[in-house]
């Protein structure tokens, strides 16, 4: 029954597809003038790139080959978690890097956002480097630098070495900070020559939602009555015990690049947060205030004690003792401690308030937060999101007035479509258009925005749908032994927009970093 209804739903998409697609097909000829806006009216690279993002254990593959040791993300697959999906193989990136990295070029990609598998470079997280892992990275960057592509590296999306989990719980430890900073220091002496961009985690705030409150994602750690089957963990401390060592963490890496290596090096730090755009659900004065309070909950509680040295009043407010205190030592040092944000964007939902939740004795930080948030719409039977790209505007708007507009990437920003489902991807087409139209908006309206990368260049294990859905620029079918790379109608207009330009791709210099800084 579900599944004739699924067909049904499937169907009556398609014919609403096939109704829409002439009008859709005009907008395809972006890059012939037709789009309202064109490369060029974006800063050239270095002050602004067009890039796409991918992470290690989504694409990578070649799990337990050359030394490599498993991170929380193999151990969750292989308990049957993602659906059956597995991170072993993926898309190969291992082996494939030389014919992606050529994907990149045809596709006109001015820079490649990627992550290291911490796992892959110190097996077991601490202690001697592979050789192999090193190998493998130095070939990575000189292949995408040689092709004229930035490399913008992400230390940490989500895989940490199942090894320091085992050993100490992982994030929840601030036994982490040592040798997450020693981790960080092995990549900055060894690729800093050819990095200049380097973020220190991916939004650490979905990664711990999911993995210490409700626990659906690994480490899987929670407590009843918040998360699902847990069998350790704490949902009312955890999340917040685990945000406060990423955060001090991130802080540590960074300063060990601020005083050994930036100025040598010329590159930049910074660190990753998911955030939504929320809107009240009503015009209420309750759904107005909760409305806030989401903004400070997702996205205060990492950028806040970035900017302002501390936790949003509201946050320590609502969760009193079990939010952790930075002494002043640790204060000052998070505080601006970052010389870009990087942002993940995808939709704009509803917030309501939901106050009643601070009644609760037990409290996790949803409770904490007192809202409920809600699709604006959202269409099952397709998967996709609902494209809401003057979200973005606005958030992009608010952290200029409220975080003294600090230089910014979006770091991730795609269509979600069901694997499999089709090479036309006009969902993601429109998307991906809105999205960059209200970029250059919000640019010309005053944002130091300095890049933007789509999710995805390829269809990858997706670390929340496993194999159900996909957001690249290129199929592949993950049957198929060779895991042909095939462009959808994405990548062609994409490629489009990018190569119609009037300037020449080169690699930072001093001067572009001195540009950089006095912008
Ligand atoms: C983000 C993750 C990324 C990807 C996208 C779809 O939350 O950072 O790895 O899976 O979602």
């Amino acid at each position: 029954m579900i599944l004739q209804l699924e067909l049904l739903l499937h169907l009556c998409f398609i014919i609403v597809l096939i109704s829409i697609s002439p009008s859709l097909s005009l907008d395809l000829e972006l890059g012939n003038g037709d789009d309202g806006f064109e490369r060029d009216d974006f800063p050239a690279p270095p002050d602004f790139v067009f890039g796409a993002s991918a992470s290690a254990y989504q694409v990578e593959g070649a799990a337990d080959q050359d030394g490599r040791t498993p991170s929380i993300w193999d151990t969750y697959a292989h308990e049957g978690k993602m659906d059956g999906a597995t991170g072993d193989v993926a898309c190969d990136q291992y082996h494939k890097y030389k014919e992606d990295v050529q994907l990149m070029v045809k596709t006109g990609l001015e820079a490649y956002r990627f992550s290291i598998s911490w796992s892959r470079l110190i097996p077991n997280g601490r202690g001697p480097v592979n050789p192999k892992g090193l190998q493998y990275y130095n070939n990575l960057i000189d292949q995408l630098i040689s092709n004229g592509i930035q490399p913008h590296v992400t230390l940490h999306h989500a895989d940490l070495p199942q090894a320091l989990e085992d050993e100490y719980g992982g994030w929840v430890s601030p036994n982490i900070v040592k040798d997450f900073t020693a981790y960080a220091n092995v990549c900055f002496e060894q690729f800093g020559d050819r990095v200049a961009h380097w973020t220190t985690m991916n939004e650490p705030n979905v990664f711990v939602l999911g993995g210490y409150d409700i626990g659906f994602l690994p480490p899987q750690h929670c407590s009843a009555p918040f998360g699902v089957n847990c069998s350790r963990g704490n949902s009312s401390t955890e999340p917040y015990l685990a945000i406060h060592n990423i955060l001090l963490s991130h802080a540590s890496a960074a300063a060990l690049y601020k005083q050994t290596y930036q100025h040598k090096q010329r590159g930049f730090i910074g660190i990753n947060v998911f955030s939504y755009w929320f809107i009240p659900r009503t015009e209420t004065q309750h759904d107005q205030v909760a409305t806030q309070r989401a903004m400070d909950f997702y996205f205060g509680w990492v950028v806040h004690p970035l900017v302002y040295g501390d936790y949003p009043r509201v946050m320590k407010k609502n969760a009193g003792s079990r939010i952790p205190t930075f002494t002043s030592a640790e204060s000052a040092q998070v505080q601006g401690s970052f010389d870009f944000i990087g942002l993940n964007y995808y939709v704009t939902l509803y917030a309501e308030d939901f106050s009643a939740a601070l009644n609760i004795q037990e409290r996790d930080y949803t409770a904490d937060s007192a809202i409920q948030i809600y699709p604006l719409d959202f269409n099952q039977s397709t998967f996709e999101y609902p494209i809401t790209p003057w979200g973005m505007e606005e958030l992009l708007e608010y952290i200029k007035q409220n975080y003294g507009n600090p230089p910014l990437y979006i770091h991730e920003n795609g269509q979600r479509t069901r694997r499999n489902s089709s090479l036309e991807d006009w969902s993601r087409i429109e998307y991906m258009h809105g999205h960059i139209h209200s970029l250059l908006n919000v640019i010309r309206n005053g944002s130091n925005a300095r890049g933007y990368f789509m999710w995805s260049l390829l269809d990858s294990i997706e670390l929340l749908d496993g194999l159900k859905s996909s957001y690249g620029l290129y199929y592949i079918d993950l049957d198929d032994p060779e895991l042909k790379r095939q462009p959808k109608l994405s990548a062609h207009w994409y490629s489009k927009f990018l190569k119609k330009k009037n300037f020449t791709p080169h690699s930072a210099s001093d001067a572009d970093h001195q540009r950089y800084f006095s912008r």
